[in-house]
């Protein structure tokens, strides 16, 4: 098409139209010259519901009901780059069904703190884990016709004054913890599209930061698509449209007001902005638009709520689910009709997927886990629930009457399940929580339960860790549940039951207490007009690791109803100073378990001795391996110098300095399993 052509022809109000918003989540088009609409997408657990242009309201009919996906934590839980690109390529076709072009999604920033509120919408707390599995998402959804849009860049890492916070991190800390995923999103998902962040970057709003938006990501990472502001993000027309961002984005229906309406008019008009400025952002949106196939007749049609669709989030919910510890094999439960079932907690009978922000989903359905396990049981079982607790205000003798209700009945069942955890009034969009302890009494009711029942289930459902430590000693059984969207209770059925073994593994430490956290300790969370990542490198097990804190559960933890061994390590360094592969590093994994399972596999590089203070650790590779019983493979790994390198702020690059390496494989970052030496 000539474009050139269009945009001669368009008028300056028909640009305009195409480039700010004109209902929440749709621009307008120019019907006159044939260009359509866009329509964007909110988040990443699915398609969100369809907005009323004048009311900026929920619509409410019917027909934008939809597949509810699992959390991006549980996604990045997986750690399984094949699910992530399921996950994302069925998350595009939903997107594409009901007729949308965008998915503002994957959430990607760093976990720098337990206590983020929209942790449950991002992965985790290390980049490389982020990189490879933001890169999955985004080309599964982007296979169909469909934009994903990455965000919040950058440094969009807490909710706590989340419009104008002021984030200054170092050089260093920028380049390996908060950048590497954006911009693998970039270079290796080749995401469409990039959502500029609300905060301040070293004093900037990020949607007109030229250092961001330019240096970085157009010229250093080479992206060609379009930036889109976060909704309301934009504070200086000017500023924004130079540092390059494409589309002004809001949350109000006063369209014409919006920066990139009749403000953007008025600078043209008075020859502030040049008319060719907006050119260049109209070129690269309809260049878009064509990658998108918007203009052909042969686009991708999608499809939402179909069954093909539900395996799919059926299946990631599964391989998300984390076996945080096993005691005595108390799980999987025996599948036996006479034992009595009992689940208590008011996360077994919960609805999750419409809350929590703009990732809300208005689900066609949710199984609860009470749901997904009585289907999955069928008749001939007894259960029973108590709730146990209550998220809802109460005073003490409700709660007692609560808990000593779930107690006696637990006294009587021969299996409990408790299914506790958070909710979307603590993991959510706005606000950061305060603490990371169990609300409402939930400590005490877990501790009442396991002296009736020490052989309770204890089932966390969260999106971001929760302090364990007043029971987890007298805890035999413990697993992560994320928020897991439309098949959720049977994916938790099958693992507690056995009829999947569980293969997640944490995504993000799981810390003992808040005072151990690195943010926490250095001081700087959540700030106040200004916050400083005085950490720096140190986040997550980097900082766990290096500094000898003892988590409750490490970074890459999670145990499986079989057993894998490691041996054989082998390292292959390469001579040769130009190959871009320094090193090849294999091990041979067995199910030495009585079960078929998966494995993951987890390679760490630690730099034995350097100019500048590195981590004990930092992942490198990681691969899922399924194995049936007695069944071995050899697993392989290439480094190449980046794996090695660090963020040299001297040079303004990454550097690799000569030295001891130590290679270490794993079960997780705390379970090595071998380990070599090697000179580079
Ligand atoms: C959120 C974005 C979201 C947007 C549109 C903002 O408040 O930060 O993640 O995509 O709203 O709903």
């Amino acid at each position: 098409m000539d474009f050139e052509k269009i945009i001669s022809q368009m008028t300056l109000d028909e640009k305009l139209g195409m480039i700010h918003g004109d209902n929440v989540y749709d621009t307008k088009g120019a019907e006159r010259l044939g260009i359509p609409p866009f329509r964007f997408s909110d988040g990443p657990m699915g398609v969100r519901g369809e907005f009323d242009r004048e009311s900026c309201d929920y619509v409410k009919n019917t027909d934008d009901l939809a597949t509810s996906f699992p959390c991006p934590t549980a996604v990045a839980a997986t750690w399984n780059e094949e699910r992530a690109f399921e996950n994302g390529e069925t998350l595009g076709r939903e997107i594409r069904g009901i007729g949308r072009d965008v998915s503002l999604s994957p959430g990607i920033n760093i976990h720098r703190t337990p206590l983020c509120g929209r942790s449950f919408e991002y992965m985790s707390e290390d980049p490389h884990l982020i990189s490879k599995i933001a890169a999955g998402v985004i080309r599964g959804i982007q296979e169909n016709d469909v934009a994903a849009c990455v965000k919040h860049f950058a440094a969009n890492n807490q909710e706590t004054r989340r419009f104008d916070v002021n984030v200054e991190v170092d050089d260093r800390t920028f380049h390996e913890i908060y950048l590497p995923g954006f911009q693998a999103a970039v270079q290796e998902g080749h995401s469409m599209a990039v959502m500029g962040a609300y905060n301040k970057f070293r004093g900037e709003f990020c949607c007109q930061n030229s250092y961001l938006l330019k240096n970085i990501l157009r010229e250093e990472w080479g992206f060609d698509g379009v930036v889109i502001s976060d909704w309301g993000a934009i504070h200086d027309t000017k500023k924004a449209l130079e540092a390059g961002t494409d589309f002004d984005m809001n949350v109000n229906n006063r369209y014409d007001e919006y920066h990139y309406a009749n403000p953007l008019k008025k600078m043209v008009e008075d020859g502030e902005i040049p008319e060719s400025a907006v050119d260049a952002v109209i070129l690269r949106v309809l260049k878009l638009m064509e990658r998108l196939k918007m203009f052909d007749a042969d686009r991708k049609s999608g499809a939402y709520n179909t069954e093909e669709n539900r395996q799919a989030v059926l299946n990631v919910a599964r391989e998300s689910i984390v076996l945080l510890k096993n005691e005595d094999k108390v799980l999987p439960l025996a599948k036996d009709p006479s034992k009595s079932i009992l689940l208590v907690g008011e996360n077994a009978n919960r609805l999750h997927a419409f809350s929590g922000g703009s990732s809300e989903v208005r689900a066609l359905f949710e199984l609860t886990p009470l749901l997904g396990i009585k289907m999955h049981l069928g008749g001939n079982y007894h259960i029973r629930y108590a709730k146990g607790y209550s998220s809802e205000q109460q005073d003490e003798e409700a709660a007692r009457k609560l808990r000593e209700e779930a107690c006696e009945l637990a006294g009587k069942a021969d299996v409990v399940i408790y299914v506790g955890g958070l909710n979307h009034e603590f993991d959510i969009e706005g606000q950061d929580r305060k603490d990371m302890k169990l609300p409402y009494g939930q400590d005490e009711l877990i501790e009442a339960l396991l002296a009736v029942k020490p052989d309770t289930v204890i089932v966390n459902m969260s999106g971001s860790p929760v302090e364990m430590g007043k029971w987890i000693d007298r805890a035999k059984a413990v697993v992560q549940y994320w928020y897991s969207g439309t098949m959720g209770g049977t994916a938790l059925a099958e693992v507690l039951f056995g009829d999947v073994n569980p293969s997640g593994k944490l995504p993000t430490t799981f810390p003992k207490k808040l005072e151990d956290t690195p943010a926490y300790k250095f001081g700087e969370f959540p700030g106040d007009d200004k916050v400083e990542y005085k950490e720096g490198i140190y986040v997550g097990y980097r900082y766990y690791d290096t500094f000898d804190v003892e988590p409750e559960f490490c970074f890459g933890h999670g145990l499986s109803y079989t057993d894998f061994t490691y041996s054989d390590m082998k390292v292959q360094v390469t001579e040769n100073q130009d190959a871009k592969v320094r090193a090849t590093v294999s091990c041979t994994l067995k199910n030495t378990g009585d079960r078929k399972g998966a494995e993951v596999v987890q390679l760490y590089v630690s730099d034995r001795e350097a100019s500048v203070s590195r981590p004990a650790k930092e992942l490198k590779g990681f691969r899922k391996v399924t194995l049936n019983p007695g069944e071995r493979t050899v697993v392989t790994f290439e480094l190449t110098e980046k794996d090695f390198s660090f963020y040299s702020v001297e040079d303004a690059g990454w550097k690799w300095e000569h030295g001891d390496f130590e290679l270490l494989l794993g079960s997780s970052s705390r379970d090595i399993r071998l380990k070599e030496k090697i000179e580079l």
